[in-house]
């Protein structure tokens, strides 16, 4: 259990200790507070909420990406597509606008927001109080990465938890690179990218 908690938090653990009317109820939603994120439904139960983080660069978002966004949404209560800077990479799309192709392209999914990070993961996922890390998989040459990234987040943070969702076929070839190189001369393919960023990619590369 940990001991370090928020204002809110000890709040709860205070009421627990002092209020004999209601002392079940805030002890377990004390409990419940300090071992994971639990919220409230409307029909007045307390259920888990688990918050999940889809990290990446999206330089541009790709069909790719949001079909593993849309799985992962699928599973999780709340996922938080998240456009990290990747000090291995240059960027073409400047962040503002890698988060604008993001929201506009998952707006369809209820339980998605898009938000952006400079740092370490795993800080951003303590701020955001999330446990679950989504990645996708496309083929084997991806798991290499993956999987060392995986394990220095956790050395990192041993509470959060990786998640690799396996592409589907379609889109077992698609990256932001590829898509960047075919728009950059003036080709096309289609099903690549959602409509907003094959605009966004045009009039990058015609001004460019
Ligand atoms: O889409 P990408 O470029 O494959 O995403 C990689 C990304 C941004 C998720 C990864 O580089 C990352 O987590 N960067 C943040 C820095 C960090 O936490 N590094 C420690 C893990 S090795």
């Amino acid at each position: 259990m940990k001991l370090c908690l928020k204002f809110s938090e000890w709040r709860l653990v205070y009421y627990s200790l002092n209020i004999k009317k209601y002392r079940a109820q805030y002890a377990i939603i004390a409990y419940a507070k300090i071992e994971a994120r639990w919220s409230w439904r409307e029909e007045g139960f307390l259920v888990r909420h688990i918050r999940a983080v889809y990290p990446g660069s999206f330089d541009p978002i790709t069909n790719g990406h949001i079909y593993i966004a849309e799985r992962a949404a699928a599973v999780f209560d709340e996922l938080e597509v998240s456009v990290l800077i990747n000090p291995q990479k240059q960027s073409t799309f400047a962040m503002k606008e890698r988060c604008e192709m993001a929201e506009e392209a998952l707006a369809h999914i209820p339980n998605v927001t898009v938000n952006h990070f400079d740092g370490l993961l795993v800080d951003y996922m303590k701020q955001r109080e999330a446990r679950v890390i989504i990645r996708g998989l496309r083929a084997m040459s991806d798991f290499e990465y993956e999987f060392q990234t995986a394990l220095m987040n956790r050395q990192l943070a041993p509470d959060i938890e990786t998640f690799f969702i396996v592409t589907d076929a379609q889109y077992s070839y698609i990256s932001s690179n590829a898509v960047r190189d075919v728009y950059r001369f003036g080709a096309a393919v289609p099903d690549m990218v959602p409509p907003i960023v094959e605009r966004r990619l045009i009039e990058k590369f015609q001004n460019s």
